[in-house]
Formats: C-alpha cells, structure tokens, sequence
C-alpha cells in the first residue's frame, strides 16, 4: 500500500485550489475592468453632454422636418430700429425655423466633399477652419489666405463648374424657403458676406478665429445681417459629438442638432443670440448663408475665377 503523505497531499490540493482561485481573481479583475471602463466612458458622456446647458430640443438629428419648416415665432428685439428698413425685407416676423426638405442628404454629400476638398488646401492650426467661396477666405495656420490668388489656375482642379452650379442651386432654395416662411419677396434679399463652409473638429483653438462657441448676435457682429441660414453637412451623433447649434433665451437653451441636409434659419437680432457648442470628437462640416436687406451690402455668388 502507498502511503501518501499527508503533508504531500495537502500541498498539492491547496496548490490545485491557489491555481483556481488565482484564475479566479484575475476573470473578476477583467470584469471589474471592463465594467469601471464602461463606468468611466457613460459618465464622460454624460459629462460631456452636460457641457451645453441644453434645456431642449428643438428638432433632434433623427427627426426629418418634412415637406413644411418647424417654425418658431418670437417678437423681434429693436435691433432692426437702428437700421434703414426695407419693406419687403427688413423682418417684421422674427423667429427660427427647420427644414430637411430643402437640400437633399446626396447635395449634402457633395457639398461636403466640396469642402472637404477646398480645406484640405491648407486648414486652421485651431480645430475651426472656414472657406469662403466668394472672398476666396481659407484659413491657413492662423490666418487666412486668398484660394484665387494663391492656387490661381489651379483651383479648376480642386473645385468644377458643378460644385458651383450646386451651390448656387442651394443657396436659391434657401432664400426661397426663408422668403415664404417669414413673408419677404426673394428679390428684395441679397446674399451677404460672410458666406462659407466651416470645418470644425476639438483640436483647441490657437487663434479667436478658431472660437466658434460664443455666444453672439449675427446682427451685432455683422451690421449687414437680416436672416441667418446654416446647412448642415454632417450628423450630430455618428459624425462628430458636442457641436449642438444653441438658442439662448432668458429661461431656456434650445437646441437644434445638426443632420446632413438640414436647413436650420432665423432673422438675425438678439431674438436669436446663439451660440454652438464645442465638439467633442469627430468633425463637423456645415455652411453658413447669410442674407441682408441692403443692396449695399449685396455680394455675388461665387463663379470659378
Ligand atoms: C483636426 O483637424 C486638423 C486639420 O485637419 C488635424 O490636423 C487634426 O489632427 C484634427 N484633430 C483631431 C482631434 O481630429
Ligand atoms: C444656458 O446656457 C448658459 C451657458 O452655458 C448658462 O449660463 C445658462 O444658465 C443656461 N440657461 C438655462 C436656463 O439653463
């Protein structure tokens, strides 16, 4: 009979069960991993989301505002009082409005590979580079160049006589769609400056021009301003986070998320102070088209120089 001693015999159980136990702890410390990372990442989200002061939204970038604009009526502020007033133009109905009928998401498509094209010339060293087709304004580094005057013949191979007829194209909808909404005769509103495509990712700001989150006046900011239009070329949620366009009114921040092909446009006063959130990943594309009442301060759309 073979006798195994018992302290032998002791030894190699409590060796079998360390084993386990040790895999043991270490499955629980991969979980417990897992579920702290999990933890961390919903709270960072959350953090994050709390960013903005959001009370509300307006139209979220799942919804499809279809074939009429939400529209939001507020009494316009006395800021156009300090203006010449133009009848048929000057805002006498002041409010905010979204519609994603107007541009389709395939235009939006384009419009985006447009911009991405003419940024990628050169870009801001700030997360928030601007192209402005009229002007030729490309910010480069922490300034700005002029596109004609820099690349000169060779921006025929960045842009075609296409990218420009659509963007003429969109901009008439858009003029349209505000003319109806608020009452106004489209002949009697220009196209003012600045009009441009912005790109903006979170890469801190390095100059002001990379500031894009302050809140602001556009008619304040730029005298010329009677109606503001954004089209939006990129989807809140899947293409960048933060960068949520906000209303700030007395009792309420507003917002409206940003989805290719939305049109979102509102008459210019301190009715409408604004601001955008900043991004938190990912990029974000949109265009900013402006319109004045004032002759004087019309611009021309872009043409291939
Ligand atoms: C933001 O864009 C700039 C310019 O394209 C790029 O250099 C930078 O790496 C981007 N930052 C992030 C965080 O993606
Ligand atoms: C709106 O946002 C601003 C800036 O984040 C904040 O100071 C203000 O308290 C917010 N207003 C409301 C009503 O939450």
């Amino acid at each position: 009979m073979i006798h195994v001693h018992p302290f032998l015999y002791f030894c190699r159980g409590n060796a079998l069960r360390q084993g386990s136990a040790w895999r043991g702890s270490r499955a629980t410390a991969a979980l417990l991993l897992v579920t702290v990372s999990v933890f961390v990442a919903a709270l960072w989200l959350y953090v994050t989301s709390l960013d903005s002061d959001v009370t509300e939204t307006l139209v979220s970038q799942a919804e499809f505002v279809s074939p009429q604009p939400r529209v939001y009526n507020i009494q316009c502020s006395e800021d156009y009082n300090n203006y010449k007033r133009y009848p048929g133009c000057t805002p006498q109905k002041c409010g905010r409005a979204v519609i994603d009928a107007v541009v389709s998401r395939e235009e939006a498509q384009s419009l985006k590979r447009l911009a991405e094209r003419g940024l990628a010339l050169a870009g801001s060293e700030g997360g928030a580079s601007i192209l402005d087709l009229h002007s030729g304004a490309l910010s480069m580094g922490k300034q700005f160049v002029n596109i004609y005057r820099y690349f000169g013949d060779h921006i025929g191979d960045v842009f075609t006589e296409e990218d420009f007829q659509l963007y003429r194209a969109v901009r008439g909808r858009i003029q349209a769609v505000i003319a109806d909404t608020f009452g106004l005769d489209p002949k009697l509103m220009y196209l003012t400056k600045p009009t441009f495509f912005s790109r903006i990712n979170s890469t801190t700001a390095k100059t002001q021009h990379d500031e894009y989150w302050h809140p602001h006046i556009d008619k304040v900011t730029y005298g010329s301003f009677d109606y503001t239009s954004l089209l939006y070329l990129s989807d809140y949620g899947s293409d960048f986070s933060g960068g949520r366009f906000i209303f700030m009114d007395q009792d309420s921040n507003s917002t409206v998320e940003p989805r290719a092909g939305r049109v979102s446009f509102f008459s210019s006063g301190s009715e409408n102070i604004h601001r955008v959130e900043k991004v938190t990943w990912g990029t974000r594309y949109a265009i900013t088209v402006s319109f004045t009442c004032d002759p004087e301060y019309a611009i021309s759309d872009p043409a291939l120089h």
